[in-house]
């Protein structure tokens, strides 16, 4: 193990408890992993793109169909991650080697915070509302005394 898979294993805390959320997140993680060792950084850079167009794309979808409160907060986040992946994108297409090793170094960091705050609270929210959905439903005292 070299000393860059050391660290981002150490800053593996992306988990949020809901288990679709988290399983994305660990993929996530694996592909920052691929990134930090070098070679092929083209296709490393086109997986972890897409990946992340599925990741927050799944995330933003998760949020309009349980009527997330702070949904537009949390979509600026997402866009402002895509266009800073595209933009490395574009830099390594015209030739910045360097700009790879800086987004793979960078990228935890910001993802541990966005993970750890906005992903939380969505897997709480999530979380709750399967619990209410699994429930048995209660019925009311006058349903009560006439059964
Ligand atoms: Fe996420
Ligand atoms: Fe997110």
């Amino acid at each position: 193990m070299t000393d860059n898979e050391q660290t981002v294993s150490d800053l593996g805390c992306f988990e949020v408890g809901y288990a679709p959320m988290d399983e994305m997140h660990r993929e996530f993680h694996e592909l920052v992993r691929a990134l930090q060792r070098s070679g092929d950084e083209g296709e490393k850079l086109l997986a972890l793109h897409e990946h992340l167009l599925r990741h927050c794309a799944q995330e933003e979808r998760w949020m309009r169909d349980s009527r997330f409160p702070a949904c537009e907060c949390h979509q600026r986040e997402h866009e402002l991650l895509l266009e800073v992946v595209a933009e490395v994108r574009r830099r390594f297409d015209a030739g910045d080697s360097e700009i790879v090793a800086r987004l793979a170094e960078e990228l935890p960091q910001w993802f541990e915070a966005h993970a750890n705050s906005m992903d939380a609270a969505l897997g709480v929210h999530l979380r709750e509302r399967e619990a209410v959905a699994a429930a048995p439903a209660q019925r009311a005292p006058a349903e009560e005394a006439a059964a």
